[in-house]
């Protein structure tokens, strides 16, 4: 289906917003844009992005993700956290870093566990990893349990206050988190102190954009997104040649048979960046996101109020996403770490214990909490809903014998195994 669309998939929208003008411009001056230039304007464009002025989450919004689903995810992750401290780490302070915090759900959920380790506690600060100013002023209000500007908080265009533009690299906000551990913010990871630190990525990397590329008769050819001459929006097409990207980025093996490949190079930055500073500074990662193996191939997609919507129409309104290609990842890690995973959140969350959390929060439920925690917890773990198709995928420094960290210790994973190997 997808080669056929790719000539005439086009915007249906009437009227034109303003970065659907914008990007028209930028391909009326340089010609087509690649697919992970598309992504980045629409996502992160500072004045129309995706993600830049307002929540975009839970029923009013577009999407939900587990931490939104039950407090039982942050929890779970939480004590992964205390627990591989306790076992690597214990007694030295530590840096909590966690990129793309959305609304700040999952770091209240660990700050919350946190806080039942005053040990640990005590030795920790939080750095977030967000370029959104509408969601750090979300991510702020929530963490700090400020509640004058909560009215604020759940508007559709948030209040930006509060925000430094800090001119040498550091953090552009400071506050002290209402469990006690202060809370920097951070554009990008580059920004962030390079000390002992545990890395959280949860359903970040998926957000980062994506070059893809289609198997022609002529080889492979770079997907890219021109101005549709016929309507009013836009269309895919293929390049005629080589790219930048396809010379840099394509891999492809002799017995590949996907004839749709996307290749994530800020994915691919990210997991580099991390292996360095665990190799030099000590730490731990864990990164949660939609998944496979190598074996998947045209999974870009948008998101549009829980329903899938079409990538080019209304940009700037829709989330883009694509899933994460873990064996790839895996190229920019190094011998001189320990690799864990991809395994699926059912499995990492049954192994962290969700099952017994859930039994210990029933006993004292209300007959409404009670239907949400059940809920909560079969959308999470159920391979139906969001057990399988998330995967767990973790980076630690290079440990002895069969060290493996909660979670993934009962698959008994060496440093070089995938789940399914
Ligand atoms: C899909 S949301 C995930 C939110 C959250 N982790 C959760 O699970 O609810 C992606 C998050 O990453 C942020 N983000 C997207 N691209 C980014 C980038 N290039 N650098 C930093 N943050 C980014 C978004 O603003 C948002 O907070």
């Amino acid at each position: 289906m997808w080669p056929h669309q790719m000539q005439r998939r086009y915007s249906g929208s009437t009227k034109e917003n303003d970065l659907l003008q914008h990007l028209k411009k930028r391909i009326t001056m340089a010609g087509p844009l690649t697919v992970a230039d598309y992504m980045k304007e629409v996502l992160t464009n500072p004045l129309s992005g995706y993600y830049m002025h307002r929540d975009v989450f839970g029923s009013a919004g577009d999407f939900i993700t587990s931490p939104e689903i039950s407090q039982m995810f942050g929890e779970m992750l939480g004590v992964w956290i205390v627990n591989e401290w306790l076992n690597c780490y214990n007694g030295q302070k530590i840096q909590i870093v966690e990129l793309g915090p959305g609304r700040g759900t999952l770091a209240d959920d660990m700050l919350r566990v946190f806080s039942q380790f005053p040990e640990f506690a005590s030795k920790i600060s939080l750095h977030l990893v967000e370029v959104s100013p509408a969601l750090s002023h979300i991510q702020a209000i929530k963490l700090t349990g400020d509640t004058d500007s909560d009215e604020e908080s759940t508007s559709q265009t948030a209040k930006e206050s509060n925000i430094t533009e800090s001119e040498d690299g550091g953090p552009y906000r400071q506050e002290k988190s209402k469990y006690g551990p202060l809370v920097s913010w951070y554009k990008s990871l580059a920004e962030v102190p390079e000390q002992l630190s545990c890395y959280i990525g949860h359903e970040f990397l998926d957000a980062l954009p994506i070059h893809k590329f289609h198997k022609t008769e002529k080889g492979w050819r770079e997907v890219m997104i021109d101005i549709d001459p016929e309507k009013e929006g836009l269309r895919f097409v293929l390049a005629p040649s080589d790219t930048p990207a396809s010379k840099a980025f394509l891999q492809v093996s002799p017995s590949e048979e996907r004839s749709n490949l996307e290749v994530c190079p800020s994915a691919a930055i990210i997991v580099q960046e991390v292996t360095k500073r665990i190799l030099q500074k000590g730490g731990y990662s864990l990164f949660a996101d939609y998944g496979h193996s190598g074996e998947k191939g045209g999974t870009f997609r948008a998101f549009k109020k829980h329903k899938l919507h079409d990538p080019l129409e209304d940009p700037g309104t829709a989330d883009l996403t694509a899933d994460v290609d873990f064996s790839y990842l895996r190229k920019f890690t190094s011998d001189t770490v320990s690799v864990f995973g991809p395994i699926t959140q059912e499995k990492f969350l049954t192994n962290m214990g969700i099952g017994y959390r859930l039994q210990a929060l029933l006993q004292s439920a209300s007959q409404d909490q009670w239907a949400d925690l059940i809920s909560g917890y079969k959308m999470l773990t159920s391979p139906e809903q969001m057990g399988e198709r998330f995967k767990f995928f973790s980076i630690t420094r290079k440990h002895n014998n069969d060290y493996a960290p909660a979670g993934f210790s009962d698959l008994h994973v060496k440093d070089d195994n995938s789940e399914g190997s």
